[in-house]
């Protein structure tokens, strides 16, 4: 058995729909005229970034990138690697990149130069959870759910070693062998 557990509740169900529900109601409002391309961060945006399209009333179309994960570690490697890419260009596009977490921001940094690369007509950054005391590069998020301490949280979509995805609300990690 593992000696990890989910612990405290952070952020209910009700607290993320209503959250969920102002931030796709703002972006609608800001690409109000124009057709916009979601690229979901896999695998821990996935829940997320379906619930968000549901919010949005403009045209939406909908990607995935998948990059590298810390496995079982919970501290960043700062190594990215995109492990599934997009499947077409981006090439005058308005991308709105959609993340579940901003921790040290590595990630949503070596994405955005990525994305930005291959020219599109805009890009911005969405994370549904954002750690500013853990940040070791700067990144320019658009739009933020909720703010968050220096905490591992696992649930709506965030793992621990790939555990934890499905829970409904987001939770922080037990340790108990820490409790010990
Ligand atoms: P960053 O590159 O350090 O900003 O981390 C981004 C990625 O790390 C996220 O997409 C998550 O997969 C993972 N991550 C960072 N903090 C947490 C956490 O508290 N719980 C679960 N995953 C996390």
């Amino acid at each position: 058995m593992s000696d990890v557990q989910m612990g405290r509740e952070l952020l209910g169900e009700t607290a993320i729909r209503d959250k969920v529900a102002q931030l796709g109601r703002q972006i609608s409002a800001d690409y109000r005229g124009q057709e916009l391309l979601v690229v979901g961060v896999l695998k821990g945006a996935v829940i997320f970034a379906a619930d968000l399209v549901r919010q949005i009333t403009v045209p939406v179309y909908l990607d995935f990138i998948a990059v590298s994960s810390y496995g079982k570690a919970t501290r960043t490697s700062g190594v990215v690697r995109i492990l599934k890419d997009l499947e077409e260009s981006i090439a005058g596009v308005h991308v709105l990149l959609v993340e579940d977490i901003a921790d040290t921001g590595l990630t949503l940094h070596y994405l955005r130069e990525n994305l930005l690369a291959r020219g599109p007509r805009s890009l911005k950054l969405c994370a549904l959870l954002d750690k500013p005391d853990c940040r070791r590069v700067e990144v320019p998020l658009d739009y933020v759910g909720f703010q968050i301490p220096d905490q591992f949280v696992v649930g709506y979509g965030l793992d621990f070693d790939g555990r934890f995805r499905n829970l409904p609300a987001v939770h922080l990690l037990s340790r108990e062998a820490e409790k010990k």
